[in-house]
């Protein structure tokens, strides 16, 4: 069976990090956010290959992940003309007259759903279509659906309005689908699967299931959710890698260089290649990307330091998320709101 994974999205919620770094590979720790999807996926035995289906810089996701073996998967890459949307994009990438069941994933959710068990039930109820749905606070963001007392989708709206939230059951952004029921969307031509596929299931009365899952689930896609998902793996709120085995301690590579008199305070990550020098504290729920440098008496409190940022001495930071090789001048103080990208410089005794 085959799996798509839609990445060819823009990431504009996550600019200025995605200027250089499409979404599916900003860094979650030390591993590109796919990795996450593609080990979930590789469970499934029956998966057999791997789609990626891109569209914004896809060169740099194809190098990353190359064929997939590095990661024990098969992995194709189909990159579209123009951006398709959502329904667009799985039309192409499912390739011409696509038949039996497909796996679709949205490309920024971080899940551990049971999907053998979504595949299972889409089989017993001989669905056209299998959706995951799962319960937020606010589903104005996301795509709500309606079912009923026997799981069937009764309503999909997408983005809703305040006065149009009627449960709180979201989509979660994957499914399972019939490849002949591609049909129904136009060839090389921008189309939303949530705004029409899902809708026309519905009106046509095709049978659509729903899964309903009540762990953990999160789309990566804001700033405030990409540090969150950093949060909740320290933490242990999900427990995944680099955390699995320790959730709430100080995760410090053995290639990182810690002075004597630095003081480390878990929940944190300091990858390979970090020097804290001598006084520097590194906070509860900081993210130390690889070869960044912590000067004397710097401090960092929950920041998300993407690699080779550098940290001058007596500099402050709050808990902002910082790209690649930015600068921060000595004595500089940086309060949590900011969101900085690559190649930053907040010049000496700077208050930001
Ligand atoms: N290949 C391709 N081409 N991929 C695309 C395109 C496109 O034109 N447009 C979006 N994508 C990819 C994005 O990269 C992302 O992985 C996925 O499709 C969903 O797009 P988002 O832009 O992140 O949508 P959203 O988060 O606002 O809403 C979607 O996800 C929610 C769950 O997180 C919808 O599916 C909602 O219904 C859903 O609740
Ligand atoms: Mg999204």
């Amino acid at each position: 069976m085959k799996a798509i994974l839609l990445a060819g999205g823009q990431g504009s919620r996550l600019r200025p990090l995605t200027l250089n770094t499409p979404k599916p590979i900003v860094p979650i720790f030390d591993r590109p956010f796919l990795r996450y999807q593609i080990e979930l996926l590789k469970q499934v035995a029956e998966i057999d290959e791997i789609v990626l289906s891109l569209n914004y810089q896809p060169k740099r996701i194809e190098e990353v992940f190359g064929d997939g073996s590095a990661l024990g998967v098969r992995i194709r890459y189909v990159v579209e003309p123009q951006p398709l949307g959502t329904g667009g994009a799985i039309k192409f990438a499912a390739g011409p007259k696509p038949q039996g069941p497909v796996v679709v994933f949205n490309g920024d959710v971080l899940t551990s759903v049971d999907l053998q068990a979504v595949i299972a039930l889409h089989r017993e109820r001989k669905a056209q279509a299998t959706i995951v749905l799962t319960p937020v606070d606010n589903p104005a963001a996301y795509g709500l659906v309606e079912t009923d007392d026997d799981g069937n989708v009764r309503a999909f709206l997408e983005k809703p309005s305040a006065d149009q939230i009627t449960c709180d059951t979201i989509n979660a952004g994957i499914y399972v689908i019939e490849g002949e029921t591609l049909d129904r969307i136009p060839a090389e031509t921008p189309y939303s699967i949530e705004r029409g596929y899902f809708p026309s299931l519905i009106a046509q009365q095709e049978t659509f299931v729903a899964h309903t899952y009540r762990g953990y689930w999160i789309d990566i896609g804001t700033r405030d959710k990409y540090q969150q998902v950093h949060r909740d793996i320290m933490t242990g709120g999900f427990g995944a890698p680099p955390f699995l085995e320790a959730p709430g301690t100080a995760l410090v590579s053995p290639d990182a260089r810690i002075e004597p008199g630095a003081i480390i305070e878990g929940p944190c990550f300091i990858d390979a290649g970090v020097v804290v020098k001598a006084g520097a504290r590194v906070g509860p729920l900081s993210v130390i990307g690889a070869h960044c440098h912590i000067g004397e008496e710097a401090e960092v409190d929950g920041a998300v330091l993407w690699p080779h940022t550098w940290v001058d001495r007596h500099a402050k930071l709050g808990a902002l998320v910082a790209g690649r090789h930015c600068q921060f001048g000595r004595n500089v103080q940086v309060g949590g709101t900011a969101f900085l990208g690559d190649n930053s410089v907040v010049t000496d005794f700077s208050r930001l």
